[in-house]
């Protein structure tokens, strides 16, 4: 089946995050919400059959997974990333972020310190510090228009007290997807000081062309026991309305300390439609992951080449994964609040804040261009627009101190 990206299909009063609540976010009318990480496309065909034959069953009582269910998430792992996985080792959550919460809980106490690789994002750096443990940053270094981690400066942060590292592999929102070597030295690191590694690997399946995609426990026996792997349908098919994630533990005894934990609040329970969703996507999502991802990168080129004609101040970061688009403008010379005035006020574009992603992050927006691309053009240009009448103040001003 040909599926159509292109289709502009109207959100609003849909109960949509990104569209209902965008006025309240922004605090501007008529701001197109190019922000909060889901798209504007329907989810493949065959998983919008199966939750309408879920529907048609009419019983929607507590519901749980059975074997198809794991065995579509096993071969989806071994298929698309030469993962072999076991039934066992897969439990659920109804997000990466809760299940982010309880591990910190789980497996650190409080005072404890736990690494993140800023910019990154941001919900990492509260499911640390609302726990009361303590973040320590090592911060990515941008060379050649790519985040690079920095083993140095990690190896010169570590001390006892350091217990963990939330990964995100691929990375949320340089784009980056780690090489099996940059990671292969960064869990030697981690073994070498009982460091636990939580990978949030939720993006790994929108990878782009001339990118491979390594799941962290994949590398070694050693790696696979010290890994508590976060992966998700939901950004794969569009599916964070289901709210059904899967985290992945090998490790025997990690996973038990986290289905205790789990099993004393509601994080055990899904819902049958999303239980159906995520089989099905699994199963029969293939085609249409291919198509979106091919649409995807049309979009980082048709953005490229716009912003490299008409912004020439700003940098596209090249993603090489995720819809989610960092863009360099500090080249404008404005301040963070200056930027986002700019931005929401006078071009009307929601983004995501780079400063929100923490140090590092200042200066740079975040895009999601999983839109159909004319959405995008209308975005691109409401930008153009806005900074040439900056640029057009900014010469009539200083026009005016020349006089
Ligand atoms: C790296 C990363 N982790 C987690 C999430 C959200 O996960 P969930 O909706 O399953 O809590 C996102 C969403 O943007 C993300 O980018």
């Amino acid at each position: 089946m040909i599926y159509n990206f292109d289709n502009v299909i109207d959100r609003r009063n849909t109960g949509s995050v990104k569209w209902d609540k965008k006025d309240e976010v922004f605090q501007e009318r008529d701001v197109l919400p190019m922000w909060v990480a889901d798209m504007d496309f329907p989810s493949p065909q065959p998983i919008i059959e199966a939750i309408k034959q879920r529907a048609d069953h009419g019983i929607f009582g507590y519901s749980t997974m059975h074997d198809g269910y794991y065995d579509a998430i096993i071969e989806w792992n071994q298929r698309r990333h030469q993962w072999s996985i076991e039934k066992d080792w897969i439990t659920i959550s109804p997000g990466v972020v809760p299940a982010l919460n309880t591990i910190v809980k789980t497996f650190t106490e409080p005072g404890d310190k736990i690494i993140i690789q800023s910019p990154v994002y941001y919900p990492f750096t509260n499911a640390i510090v609302e726990n009361g443990r303590e973040v320590v940053l090592n911060r990515l270094q941008l060379e050649n228009g790519r985040y690079y981690m920095d083993f140095e400066d990690l190896r010169n942060q570590l001390d006892p007290s350091v217990k963990m590292i939330i990964l995100c592999n691929p990375h949320n929102p340089g784009g980056s997807v780690w090489t099996k070597g940059e990671l292969q030295e960064l869990g030697e690191i981690c073994l070498a000081h009982n460091i636990l590694v939580v990978s949030d690997e939720i993006h790994c399946d929108l990878v782009y062309t001339d990118y491979k995609y390594t799941p962290f426990a994949s590398i070694s026996e050693a790696f696979e026991q010290n890994t508590i792997c976060c992966t998700a349908p939901s950004k794969t098919f569009n599916l964070a309305g289901l709210q059904l994630s899967n985290i992945i533990i090998p490790n025997e005894d990690l996973r038990q300390k986290f289905l205790d934990a789990v099993s004393r609040t509601p994080l055990q329970l899904t819902n049958p439609f999303a239980i159906a969703a995520t089989e099905s996507g699994y199963k029969r999502g293939d085609e249409w992951l291919e198509q979106l991802i091919a649409y995807l990168q049309q979009n980082v080129a048709y953005l490229t080449d716009y912003i490299t004609t008409h912004l020439k101040a700003i940098t596209v970061i090249q993603p090489e994964s995720t819809y989610l688009v960092w863009l360099d403008c500090r080249g404008l010379g404005l301040e963070p609040e200056q930027l986002e005035e700019l931005l929401i006020k006078k071009a009307k574009v929601g983004f995501n804040q780079g400063y929100t992603f923490g140090p590092g992050g200042e200066g740079f927006v975040r895009v999601n261009i999983a839109c159909p691309q004319s959405v995008l053009k209308e975005g691109l240009t409401r930008m153009d627009k806005a900074f040439q009448e900056l640029e057009h103040t900014s010469q009539s001003l200083s026009g005016t101190q020349n006089n």
